[in-house]
C-alpha cells in the first residue's frame, strides 16, 4: 500500500526545521525511513550579539520563518500540502513560546488538512537521528545523547524501549563547551568555537578535573570542570598581566581550550565505555549536537575498533537540531505501533 509521508517540525530552540521523510505504514515490511527534503534556519547569528539564546527573540523568528521554510521542504520534494499523512512536532523539552509555534503550525496544518498530529520528545529525535545517515544503526545499541542540555547514557533495545543508565547531575556536556567557551570569550555557541581553537592547543598542558570518571555509575558531572577552569583563567591572567580573551594570549587560550576539550571528551569516552562493558553490547550511537565535537568521534571511534564495537553518528549536518530527526522520530513512532497520531489539535507542549 502507499507509503506514509511524515512531516517534521522542529521549534524548541534556536533553529526551526521543517522536513518530510517517507516510511513504510504500519505493520508492513519497515525499512528505514527516507528523508525526502527539509530545510533548516539557524538563530545563532541573531542570539550571538546576547551571548545566548533569548527566549521572545527565538520564538518571534519562529514565527517569522516557519511558512517560507515548509514552502521549501515541499518545493525541494516536488509535493504539494495534500501528500502529508502526518504532522510530527517537537512537543519539548525546549522553550515553551518556541515550541508553541512548532506545536501551533503543526496543529492548524492537521486541522486544515484533517490530517492527524503526534507530538515528538525532542531527544527522542536526537537518538534516532543516526537511522537517516548511510550506515544506520541495528537494535539494541547504548545511546550517549550529548547535547546542550542533556547527558544521557542509555540502553536502547528498540523504538520507545529506552533505560536510563545514567545522566549529568548538574550541566550538559554542551553547556559545559558553551560556559567554558564564554569565560574565554569566544562567543555563542560556544562548542564549535572551542572546539576550533583547542585544534591550536596543547590538550595535556593543564590537568583538568574528569569529575565522576571513576566512579562505577554512569553519571556525569561537569559543573567543577567550570569552576577549575575559571580559575586556570584567573592564574593565567594575572601570571600574563593581559585577560584571557586578549590577542597577546592567543597560545595561554588556546592551550586551555585544548585542556578543556580533552577533560570533557574522556568522561564522555569513559563513560561510554563502562556502558557498552556493563551491558555486553557492541553498538554504541553518539547524537545530539556535541556529537558533531571532532576528538570525541576521534577517540570513540579508536577506543571502540579497539573493542570491536560499532559506533554510528547521525551526518553532521543532522547532528544539531533540525526538522529531519523530529519526522524519523515520528515515523518510527507510528511504523513501530508504539505511538498513534491523533486530531486532538491541543497544542500539547511540555518544556520540561
Ligand atoms: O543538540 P543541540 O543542537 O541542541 C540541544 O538540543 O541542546 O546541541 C547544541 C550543543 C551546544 O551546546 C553546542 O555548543 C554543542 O552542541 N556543539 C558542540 C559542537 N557542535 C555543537 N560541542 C562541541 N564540539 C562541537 N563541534
Ligand atoms: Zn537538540
Amino acid at each position: 500500500s502507499a507509503p506514509l509521508r511524515v512531516l517534521g517540525i522542529e521549534s524548541s530552540c534556536d533553529e526551526t526545521g521543517i522536513a518530510l521523510v517517507e516510511c513504510a505504514p504500519a505493520g508492513e515490511p519497515q525499512g528505514v525511513p527516507r528523508l525526502l527534503a527539509h530545510a533548516l534556519h539557524s538563530q545563532i547569528e541573531m542570539h550571538q550579539a546576547y551571548g545566548g539564546v533569548v527566549p521572545e527573540l527565538a520564538s518571534r523568528d519562529h514565527i517569522r520563518r516557519v511558512v517560507p521554510l515548509l514552502r521549501e521542504t515541499l518545493a525541494a520534494s516536488g509535493l504539494g500540502l495534500e501528500a502529508i499523512d502526518v504532522v510530527a512536532y517537537t512537543r519539548g523539552p525546549g522553550l515553551a513560546g518556541a515550541l508553541l509555534v512548532g506545536a501551533g503550525m503543526g496543529c492548524a496544518l492537521g486541522l486544515a488538512l484533517d490530517r492527524p498530529v503526534l507530538g515528538v520528545h525532542h531527544l527522542e529525535g536526537h537518538l534516532l537521528s543516526p537511522f537517516l545517515s548511510a550506515d544506520p544503526p541495528e537494535f539494541p545499541f547504548v545511546a550517549l545523547l550529548v547535547s546542550g542540555g542533556h547527558t544521557q547514557l542509555m540502553r536502547v533495545d528498540g523504538v520507545g524501549r529506552y533505560e536510563l543508565l545514567g545522566e549529568t547531575i548538574d550541566d550538559a556536556a554542551g553547556e559545559a563547551f558553551d560556559k567554558t567557551a564564554k569565560m574565554l570569550g569566544l562567543g555563542y555557541p560556544g562548542g564549535p568555537a572551542l572546539s576550533r581553537l583547542a585544534e591550536q592547543g596543547d590538550p595535556a598542558a593543564h590537568a583538568l578535573p574528569r569529575p565522576l570518571m571513576k566512579t562505577d555509575n554512569l553519571d556525569f558531572s561537569f559543573a567543577g570542570l567550570k569552576t577549575a577552569v575559571w580559575t586556570r583563567m584567573q592564574r593565567l591572567e594575572a601570571e600574563h598581566g593581559q585577560p584571557i580573551a586578549a590577542d597577546g594570549m592567543a597560545r595561554p587560550r588556546a592551550d586551555l581550550a585544548a585542556s578543556t576539550q580533552a577533560a570533557i571528551v574522556d568522561v564522555l569516552l569513559n563513560k561510554s565505555l563502562s556502558a557498552l562493558r556493563r551491558t555486553g553490547l557492541k553498538r554504541l550511537v553518539v547524537a545530539g549536537g556535541v556529537g558533531a565535537n571532532r576528538r570525541l568521534r576521534e577517540q570513540l571511534d579508536e577506543a571502540c575498533r579497539r573493542r570491536g564495537v560499532r559506533v554510528h553518528y547521525p551526518e553532521l549536518h543532522l547532528c544539531t537540531d533540525n526538522g529531519a530527526m523530529i519526522a524519523l522520530a515520528g515515523a518510527m513512532r507510528l511504523q513501530s505501533g508504539q505511538a498513534v497520531a491523533e486530531r486532538h489539535y491541543a497544542f500539547d507542549v511540555r518544556p520540561r
